[in-house]
């Protein structure tokens, strides 16, 4: 039985037993308290909650999940076993106050024995220490007594929320193999976890505290790789039909066949590229903080295995399309976003290809130094702030070879970087500020980008002083007498991009930033480069995009606050993003679930209406009479942009637009808070992040 006949087979028969079947919610889930969707209840906690209505009260799907980083991470384990993912699809059905115990525990015992056929005397159950009914229930639907366990035995997603008690089938793999009875100490290969049933009963708040929750809920889970490999007859899941088809895949890319000794990077390139071409897929943007760095970090251990199997170059980008092969009938947005995910994980890969080579170098020959088998912790930090290697990467590639990181050393390090860099941003700003004799940097055509400017490269700073020359591995800024490069400002978040010499990469630019006129490229040297050296700035034009759906989105969303609250609604601040918006604003209240509604809907009626955005320049008096909105504060020379969107918004603004209110797809508020006495702040995505 393949994957695409198990997911079918599961769904069907949930549908003959009343369950409205939908489609895999999105991998990052609508809940702070969760990094991404962990599991397949996420998207159904409000319901259980009571604060939503279903619209079914049975329903059944197949639920994209991740666990890695928080509270359920399963990163460390990938490649070691035969069971761990960081990237799983989880069978489930679900019961909203109308089933309980009794009809999940017999639809789940049913399916099992009667239509998968699976041996009954292999199947264990548990049921958790206080639970009777279920445990009853048991023993009348099978015969079987539970073993009952106390936490093993207890479910709930987050550290608050919906959870309960729960009750679990394991299946046993074969005497053979390691391991007693689950819950018994030495739980080991022999016994797998094959189905778990939830009974949502609880709430539980911030002190610990369990309410009632207002109906009996039932939350179902079954690991569809774990049945896979049950119903096909093998012990590990990377050999079960999917796994097998994306491991020869790799082996095309690598040029190397699978092998015992090379096995475990096969699995953590397989497992990998999976969790970070589905995150992407869903909006998740690689990035230094939380959910995105969990991807940077999941894609650059997959590139350290691909040159542990003697493999450069693209990766996870060449593989990607076998992965809509896989499971594109499944998920349709697999295909829907190639071009933009392949873009990305390019991008990404590039980025830190050299680097990896460089930082392998420097542990190589640091290695042999060591004393008490311990990496020092500024080894450690140099090689994630110089060669962009994540603590846990290096600590992935010693283990291999038994060795540890100083972890404190490492942290000591992060800290004082971080107090250094905050005095450095004020540094550097006043470093540029008093060199005098650069000119203004000319960047006219930042609005509209070409990619063969020949720029000079005016000066340099590495560490708080003005260098003739930078070498790859360095830390830099770079001024240049003429860019393509958005500088930050006006609450835009500058471009990245590369420098380039003759089409080869000498800066990867992380950020364009200002001090005055002078645009600055801040990034890390990946080519020797000199002051008089002739390159040419190319924007990353993704990113470009994400950011001017966000800045015009921001207007939209000020028009529709003014609309929706009062007319009074003044602009505090904001911060442009690719892709996310943050908006303060003056208003005396907390906004109401209904405003917060009706401004979202207006902004995405503007954005579907695909109203024209016109970009102009004209003098300060015409912009004042045509009604153009302009900053509390702000002081604008006498030519000014005014930036048109329908006939809804009219603002003086230096930032870059979309063209049409359309392409920025949608946009979707998440929060909406109090920052300061009369000040509140939303938080918005927009394009594909919102979608
Ligand atoms: N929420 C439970 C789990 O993830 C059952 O779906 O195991």
């Amino acid at each position: 039985m393949t994957y695409d006949d198990i997911r079918k087979l599961f769904l069907g028969y949930f549908e003959q037993h009343g369950h409205k079947i939908v489609p895999s919610a999105s991998l990052i889930p609508d809940d702070p308290t969760l990094m991404f969707t962990v599991a397949g209840m996420v998207p159904w906690k409000d319901i259980f909650l009571g604060k939503v209505a279903p619209t079914s009260p049975r329903v059944a799907d197949v639920q994209k999940c991740i666990r890695a980083g928080g509270k359920h991470n399963d990163l460390d384990e990938v490649g070691f076993d035969g069971s761990h993912h960081t990237f799983f699809e989880m069978l489930g059905n679900w019961s909203f106050g109308d089933y309980f115990k009794e009809e999940a525990i017999a639809m789940s015992w049913d399916l099992l024995t009667n239509v998968l056929k699976l041996d009954p005397n292999r199947i264990v159950v548990t049921t958790h220490i206080t639970d009777d009914e279920a445990t009853k229930i048991w023993k009348k639907v099978s015969g079987k007594d539970a073993i009952r366990l106390d936490k093993d035995n207890w479910w709930s997603a987050g550290d608050t929320g919906p959870c309960g008690p729960c009750t679990e089938m394991h299946y046993d793999m074969g005497a053979d193999l390691d391991g007693g009875l689950p819950g018994s100490p030495d739980e080991g290969h022999r016994y797998v976890e094959l189905w778990n049933d939830v009974f949502m009963q609880y709430n539980r708040d911030a002190n610990g505290i369990l309410t009632e929750l207002p109906k009996q809920n039932v939350d179902t889970g079954a690991g569809l790789e774990r049945w896979a490999s049950i119903l096909q007859g093998v012990r590990d899941n990377y050999d079960t039909d999917l796994f097998r088809h994306l491991m020869n895949a790799i082996a095309d890319v690598v040029h190397v066949q699978k092998n015992d000794s090379n096995v475990a990077s096969f699995k953590v390139i397989a497992d990998h590229l999976r969790s970070v071409g589905f995150a992407i897929a869903d909006g998740v943007i690689p990035s230094n903080t939380d959910r995105g760095y969990v991807i940077r970090r999941i894609l650059r251990r997959a590139m350290r295995h691909g040159q542990m199997l003697g493999h450069r170059g693209p990766l996870l980008s060449a593989l990607y399309p076998a992965l809509v092969n896989e499971m594109g009938a499944a998920y349709p947005e697999l295909a829907r976003e190639q071009a933009h995910v392949v873009e990305i994980i390019k991008n990404e890969e590039n980025a830190f290809s050299d680097m990896l080579q460089s930082g392998m170098k420097l542990l190589e020959t640091e290695l042999p130094k060591l004393e008490n088998k311990i990496l020092p912790g500024a080894v450690a930090f140099k090689l994630f702030d110089t060669y962009g290697f994540p603590l846990d990467l290096t600590q992935m590639i010693l283990r291999e070879r038994g060795l540890n990181v100083d972890v404190d050393g490492f942290e000591k390090c992060m800290t004082e970087q971080k107090e250094r860099s905050r005095a450095d941003t004020r540094g550097t700003k006043i470093l540029w500020e008093s060199r005098g004799e650069l000119p203004e940097t000319d960047d006219k055509s930042k609005y509209a980008p070409i990619d063969n400017m020949q720029s000079k490269v005016l000066a340099i700073l590495r560490n708080g002083e003005f260098v003739e020359t930078a070498e790859s591995g360095d830390n830099v800024e770079v001024a240049l007498d003429k860019t393509t490069f958005y500088g930050t400002q006006g609450g835009q978040v500058g471009d990245m991009g590369e420098l380039r010499i003759n089409g080869d990469t000498v800066v990867n630019v992380s950020e364009a930033a200002r001090a005055n006129n002078i645009v600055i490229h801040k990034g890390i040297v990946t080519k020797e480069i000199h002051v008089g050296d002739i390159v040419t700035p190319v924007i990353n034009n993704n990113i470009r995009t994400q950011t001017a759906r966000a800045h015009t989105a921001t207007h939209l969303l000020q028009a529709a606050l003014r609309k929706v609250l009062n007319t009074d609604v003044e602009q505090r601040g904001s911060r442009v993003a690719p892709d996310s918006v943050r908006f303060d604003f003056s208003f005396g209240r907390a906004m109401t679930d209904d405003e917060k509604t009706q401004v979202e809907k207006l902004v995405n009626d503007w954005i579907a209406a695909d109203m024209p955005v016109k970009h102009e320049e004209m003098g300060i008096d015409e912009a004042k009479s045509r009604g153009a909105m302009a900053l509390f504060g702000e002081k604008y020379g006498d030519v000014v942009r005014v930036i048109t969107a329908g006939d809804v918004s009219c603002e003086l603004c230096g930032g870059t637009h979309v063209y049409h209110t359309g392409e920025i797809i949608k946009a979707r508020i998440n929060k909406e808070k109090s920052v300061a006495s009369g000040i509140r702040r939303i938080t918005m995505s927009v394009g594909n992040l919102a979608e």
